[in-house]
């Protein structure tokens, strides 16, 4: 059942765990992500950006999201826009039905100049105004992630504009967002560190700092993957260049998750994982050219990727937990607060 992400991270903050958002762009990796759900017994986030929703047109992918809620009713899941630029980008995702979106006002339309606080506000106000009328949740973002490798941030090394404690405050509580994205030194991408983080670049203690400072909100970390050497090895054995390089380790973002973070951003470890798997196939079998042959292990590995996750931040075991709210329901309760 598609419900609102404002239910699922409430529950995972009663329970104390993280839920891992995938982003999708295509029908294997909205499999890969539900099997990996039915298999852990996970809620479930699935997350597209806009170029994901440009790639794929806006009427496939909500149809097979449509899909994905009907062939596992017993999931709740979120449909979530990924890093909206604009009002009108929340708006058409919360009119297409979506339920939940991201308003990134930390950058201006153009999805890479870093804003002025008023502007974010103001934005995100608007965002809040016409989500909240639906039931739809809301995730804003105080602070600038760094890089721009995936067409979305603003260059730079992320350490550039951590979230500073008091000004996260005052945003959440001029804007009413619902969950609130960080920066603490982490970028879009496979090459965010250029050596195992340390404090000095992935800021794990002005995650915590913002977490004492507004305990009750639930916090959001980008750029989560953690790019595992495996997968960077598969690709380079098959053929691939990478260049070496750090993600974000799981146990950082279990020490975030016991600080708050309810919702962790994961989309590179899954393009990794999928580009090995289709790299070993055409290396190995250079006779074969129907595309089930490459994409069906490429899912597979997705899926192994999305269940392990789910299982490391917590979420597994707790799809069956609690009944998802009808998005009326939810509009309703935010009316009457
Ligand atoms: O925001 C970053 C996600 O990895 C989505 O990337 O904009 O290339 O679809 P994308
Ligand atoms: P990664 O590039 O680390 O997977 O981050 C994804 C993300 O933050 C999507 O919003
Ligand atoms: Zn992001």
């Amino acid at each position: 059942m598609l419900v609102a992400m404002r239910q699922l991270l409430d529950e995972a903050a009663k329970g104390g765990y993280g839920v891992g958002a995938f982003n999708v762009n295509n029908m294997e990796q909205i499999q890969a992500i539900m099997e990996a759900a039915r298999e852990t017994c996970s809620p479930v986030i699935v997350q597209a950006s806009r170029g994901a929703r440009s790639y794929a047109q806006d009427r496939y992918l909500y149809h097979l999201m449509l899909a994905a809620a009907e062939l596992y009713p017993d999931l709740p899941t979120v449909l979530h826009q990924d890093h909206g630029n604009s009002y009108e980008t929340c708006k058409s995702a919360i009119d297409m039905g979506f339920t939940s979106v991201m308003m990134d006002g930390s950058l201006m339309p153009d999805g890479k100049t870093p804003s002025t606080f008023e502007y974010n506000v103001d934005v995100t106000q608007k965002v809040v105004a016409a989500a909240h009328a639906k039931g739809v949740t809301v995730e804003g973002e105080i602070g600038v992630l760094g890089g721009i490798e995936d067409g979305h941030g603003a260059g730079g090394t992320g350490l550039e504009h951590v979230t500073d404690p008091e000004q996260a405050a005052k945003f959440v509580e001029l804007t009413g967002v619902d969950a609130l994205a960080i920066a603490i030194g982490t970028s879009h991408g496979a090459y965010k560190f250029s050596h195992k983080p340390d404090g000095a670049v992935l800021k794990m203690d002005r995650l915590i700092e913002i977490h004492n400072r507004l305990p009750k909100v639930h916090l959001v970390m980008h750029g989560s993957s953690s790019v595992p050497k495996e997968l960077q090895d598969i690709i380079n054995q098959y053929g691939g260049k990478l260049r070496p390089t750090w993600g974000v380790p799981v146990e950082e973002i279990q020490l975030g998750i016991r600080n708050g973070v309810r919702k962790v951003n994961v989309d590179t470890d899954n393009r990794l994982a999928m580009t090995g798997a289709i790299r070993k196939v055409l290396f190995e079998t250079p006779e074969k050219f129907d595309p089930r042959d490459y994409l069906k292990p490429a899912r597979e590995a997705m899926k192994q990727v999305v269940a392990q996750r789910m299982t490391q931040f917590g979420q597994a075991g707790h799809a069956a937990d609690y009944q998802p709210i009808p998005l009326a329901v939810v509009a309703a309760r935010y009316a009457a607060q």
